[in-house]
C-alpha cells in the first residue's frame, strides 16, 4: 500500500514545506533603515533608486532603466513613449496576465490578440503575421513564465513591417535568449516587481531600453511630464507621477544582490525537472527553445495530455497537490474572454472602437487554459535537488495510480 494515493488515505510524498517567498533578511532590513534614516523618500531627492535603475538596466544588459510604481504602468508607459495613439493596433498574447492588454487599452490602443505555441506558451510568430493590418504599429511578446520568446523571428516581422517591439519580460528577470537578457533585444523591456515575481519590493516596475531617445520619453512620462533642462514646473506631455519610492528602491537594491544566485538555482532545478518529468507520459513541460540560454522560471509550467496520460488534468492536479506539490492550473480563460473584452467595458478609452472580441478564438491559448495548463511557483525551484526529486517521485507516483483518479 506504500503507493497509495495521499488523496485516497495514503502517505503523502512530502509533508514538508517549500522554500518561502520573498527571501529576505539582515541586507533588506539594513537597506529599508538606511532609506529612512536619509530622510531622502522620494525618488526626486534620494540615491536609492537612481543606483537601482543603473544596476538593474546594466544587469538585464539594457543602456537605460527607468523605475516606476508597476508592471501594468511600464507597459503603459512604454506605448506612449513609442508613440501609440488612438486606434492603434497592438498585438498581444491572450494568455498572460490581464496588463498586457488592458494597458493597450488604456493607451487608448486596440489589443489585438494572436495565438500561443503549445509546447512554448510563448506568442507564434505566423500568428502575429497573420494580423497585421496597416495600423498595426507594435507587439507586446510575453516571455511567459521566464522562457524568452522567439525574438529573431518577432525582431524580423517587426523590421519588414516598421513595428516597436516592446517585451513584456515581468516574468524574465535574469532570462535570456541567445546569451542576451529579456528586456535588452526589443526597442524596450518592461518588468515588474509586485510581490510574487522573482524580483520584488512588494510592487514596482521597469523599463529599459537601448535607445536613448526612448529612455528620455519614458523620464518624462514617469515624472509628471517635466523634461530634463527645464524647470519643475514646465510640462511637456500628458503623465502623472508614476515614480517609485526610496524604501522600494532600498529594497530592490537589497533584493538585486540575491538574483544571480537565485537565477543560477532556478535554471539548474528547472532543467532537471524538465528532463524527469517529460519522461512521464502525457506529462509535456514547456519546451526550454535551443536559443534559450536561461530560463528564469518564474513559473514552471507544464501540459497534461489527458488522452495520453489517461486522467483528467483536474483530477492529477488535484492528487499531486495531496502528495504536498502545490500547483495551479494556471489561468482558467484567455484574455479575450473576460467580461472586460467581451463587453468592452473600456470606460473612457475609445481606441477599440469596432473590434468585436467575440470572434476572437485563439485554440492553443484555449486549449491551455480549458484542457492542459499546469503551473508550479518558482519558490519551489530555490529548494534542493532532493526536493525536485519529491516533485518528480509525486509526479510518477500519480501518473502510476491514474487508474484510480476518476473522471
Ligand atoms: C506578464 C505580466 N505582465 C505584466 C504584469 C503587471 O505587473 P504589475 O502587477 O506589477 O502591474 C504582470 C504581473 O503580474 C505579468 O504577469
Amino acid at each position: 500500500m506504500a503507493s497509495q494515493l495521499a488523496i485516497q488515505g495514503g502517505t503523502p510524498v512530502r509533508t514538508k514545506p517549500f522554500p518561502a517567498w520573498p527571501v529576505h533578511g539582515e541586507p533588506e532590513e539594513q537597506a529599508v533603515i538606511r532609506a529612512i534614516r536619509s530622510g531622502k523618500w522620494g525618488k526626486l531627492d534620494g540615491a536609492e533608486v537612481a543606483a537601482f535603475e543603473r544596476d538593474f538596466a546594466r544587469y538585464q544588459g539594457a543602456e537605460h532603466g527607468i523605475a516606476v510604481v508597476n508592471g501594468t504602468v511600464a507597459i503603459q508607459i512604454a506605448l506612449m513613449a513609442a508613440g501609440i495613439q488612438a486606434g492603434d493596433e497592438v498585438i498581444v498574447p491572450p494568455y498572460t496576465f490581464l496588463a498586457t492588454a488592458t494597458a493597450v487599452v488604456t493607451s487608448n490602443a486596440t489589443p489585438v490578440f494572436a495565438d500561443i505555441e503549445l509546447d512554448t506558451f510563448n506568442i507564434a510568430p505566423q500568428a502575429i503575421e497573420a494580423l497585421i493590418t496597416p495600423r498595426t504599429r507594435a507587439i507586446i511578446p510575453v516571455h511567459f513564465g521566464g522562457l524568452p520568446a522567439d525574438m529573431d523571428a518577432i525582431m524580423a516581422i517587426a523590421r519588414r513591417h516598421n513595428l516597436v517591439v516592446i517585451e513584456d519580460a515581468a516574468h524574465a528577470h535574469a532570462a535570456e535568449y541567445k546569451g542576451r537578457r529579456a528586456g535588452s533585444i526589443g526597442h524596450m523591456g518592461t518588468f515588474s516587481f509586485q510581490s510574487s515575481k522573482n524580483l520584488t519590493a512588494g510592487e514596482g516596475g521597469f523599463i529599459t531600453t537601448n535607445d536613448p531617445a526612448l529612455a528620455e520619453a519614458c523620464r518624462e512620462i514617469h515624472n509628471c511630464g517635466r523634461r530634463k533642462g527645464h524647470a519643475w514646473y514646465e510640462h511637456f506631455v500628458i503623465s502623472v507621477n508614476f515614480r517609485l519610492s526610496e524604501v522600494q528602491g532600498a529594497l530592490l537594491n537589497a533584493q538585486l544582490q540575491r538574483l544571480e544566485e537565485q537565477a543560477r538555482r532556478r535554471w539548474e532545478n528547472g532543467k532537471y525537472l524538465n528532463e524527469q518529468l517529460e519522461r512521464i507520459p502525457g506529462i509535456k513541460p514547456q519546451t526550454i527553445i535551443p536559443e534559450c540560454t536561461r530560463h528564469a522560471f518564474h513559473l514552471y509550467c507544464f501540459r497534461i495530455d489527458a488522452r495520453e496520460l489517461g486522467a483528467p488534468r483536474q483530477a492529477f492536479l488535484k492528487a499531486l497537490a495531496a502528495e504536498g506539490i502545490p500547483n495551479f492550473g494556471g489561468y482558467p480563460l484567455p484574455l479575450y474572454k473576460q467580461r472586460l473584452f467581451l463587453d468592452r467595458a473600456f470606460g473612457p478609452y475609445d481606441g477599440c472602437r469596432g473590434i468585436d472580441y467575440a470572434k476572437t478564438c485563439c485554440p492553443n491559448s484555449e486549449a491551455i487554459c480549458y484542457e492542459q495548463g499546469g503551473w508550479l511557483e518558482h519558490r519551489m525551484l530555490l529548494g534542493t535537488r532532493q526536493d525536485m526529486d519529491d516533485i518528480v517521485a509525486a509526479f510518477r507516483k500519480v501518473y502510476e495510480n491514474r487508474d484510480r483518479l476518476g473522471a
